[in-house]
């Protein structure tokens, strides 16, 4: 099984990275290829909970080479305090961690224009991480702005930045015109200083420097090799760039669409795509979500999830299983089985509800609407499914299930016509079933 991909098929938080630490040790390679530190993956190992944010969760395995592909945005004092916790918490990176020169770098400028621009005019917020992932994706496709990680080590390093900061001052100082300062963003009076930055990121490229290699070449040979690598997928296919809920979406491909694109491996190298979804929905920032419940069972089901992102500490939106985004989801990716996390959340509800078509201007639909205006229209309809009381955190088996908890995934699996192939009752690794 040469290249395995796992992605999340609703809006992040699916549980991902506890989904790739299990599948790790089937592999030589994992690798992260979109996205930046907006991500958030909580691997508890035992009894250490450990959180990560650049590194590809098979980091906790010796025998695996952790590889950040060209595609991620990266901010390198969060990679660097990410490897400087890690190696702390005594987990060995040294040997296990490669960079790609390619990885597009964030810089100060970057965080200032996702704080400016994360809301223009009576728009709603794209509510983002405020990372600066959005603005570095644009200057990279920009290009003229970007910076990649192998620049930093080029001799011309300092006069391309000065040349960038020029820039971006003269755009900030025509913006500092325009917009009304009591909005109160921060850091829109400061002038960045060339000297000070290529300081501090020439610092930042030789702590850097043991990881940064071409992963693309190292990625190719792999195949080559017919290596088994493991593609780690961060945020959700319905905050892909491009068929996901623009503008209400991340900055990449966070569809299986972004795997080739990030890593550079050739497309017919992916054999099998696992799709992980939560039991039930959740969504943070702003844009259309159809089945949230803005009321108690909302309420219940953050609690009872701990619902709150680990990026940004803000509560998550909740709702019911939408079967009509996670079908969407799975057509899109190609996605064979799925991974079903979170289901230990949804005991003691007496009823559950599905999402299983859509109402849009007075249409039933199964298909998911390519306008976010839309899908703010549409009126979700729900089939009800007893729930059941029982804990289902130290479940191991499906028969084990309560019989409504066994219905609940079946009809699951029915709506999206794909098997589930994993369940998950709880963070530890212990706490899943295979079917
Ligand atoms: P950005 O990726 O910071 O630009 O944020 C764009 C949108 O994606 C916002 O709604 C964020 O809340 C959301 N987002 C980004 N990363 C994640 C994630 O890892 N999990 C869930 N939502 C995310």
């Amino acid at each position: 099984m040469p290249g395995t991909a796992v992605i999340g098929l609703q809006w992040g938080d699916e549980a991902k990275g506890k989904i790739v630490d299990l599948l790790t040790s089937r592999n030589d390679i994992v690798v992260r290829y979109q996205g930046g530190a907006n991500a958030g993956h909580t691997v508890v190992a035992g009894d250490k909970k450990y959180k990560l944010s650049l590194i590809p969760s098979g980091i906790f395995h010796s025998h695996v080479q952790c590889v950040v592909a060209g595609g991620v945005v990266l901010h390198p004092k969060s990679m660097l305090a990410e490897i400087d916790t890690l190696t702390k918490q005594g987990v060995s990176i040294q040997k296990n961690l490669m960079i790609s020169d390619r990885t597009h770098v964030i810089f100060p400028w970057h965080l200032i224009e996702d704080a400016l621009f994360n809301k223009v005019g009576n728009t709603e917020a794209i509510g983002t991480t405020m990372r600066g992932i959005g603005p570095c994706y644009r200057d990279k496709v920009g290009r003229t702005l970007a910076v990649r990680l192998g620049d930093l080590y080029q001799p011309d390093f300092q006069n391309r930045i000065a040349e960038i900061i020029e820039a971006k001052n003269r755009m900030f100082g025509g913006l500092m015109c325009d917009i009304d300062k009591s909005m109160g963003v921060p850091g829109l009076d400061v002038e960045f200083n060339a000297k000070q930055i290529v300081e501090e990121y020439l610092d930042y490229a030789e702590r850097l420097r043991p990881f940064v290699a071409d992963t693309t070449d190292y990625l190719l040979n792999a195949v080559d090799g017919d290596k088994n690598i493991l593609f780690e997928g961060a945020q959700g296919s319905l905050l892909d760039v491009d068929h996901g809920t623009f503008p209400y979406v991340t900055g990449s491909n966070s569809s299986a669409a972004g795997i080739c694109g990030g890593s550079g491996v050739p497309l017919h190298f992916i054999k099998k795509i696992i799709g992980v979804v939560k039991a039930y929905t959740t969504r943070v920032g702003g844009g259309p979500c159809p089945t949230e419940q803005n009321n108690d069972i909302g309420v219940k089901i953050r609690t009872r999830g701990n619902e709150i992102g680990t990026v940004t500490k803000r509560p998550r939106r909740c709702g019911w299983f939408d079967a009509v985004a996670v079908r969407y989801s799975v057509r899109l990716g190609g996605v064979d089985s799925l991974c079903l996390t979170l289901l230990d959340v949804l005991s003691t509800f007496d009823t559950i509800q599905i999402c299983t078509a859509y109402e849009l201007d007075g249409q039933q639909t199964r298909s998911f609407p390519s306008s976010s205006e839309a899908l703010r229209r549409v009126k979700p309809l729900y089939e009800t499914l007893p729930g059941w009381q029982d804990d289902l955190r130290s479940v191991k088996t499906f028969s084990g299930l309560p019989a409504a908890a066994q219905n609940y995934v079946k009809r699951i699996s029915e709506l999206i016509g794909k098997p589930v192939e994993i369940i998950s009752v709880g963070p530890d690794r212990e706490q899943t079933i295979e079917l």
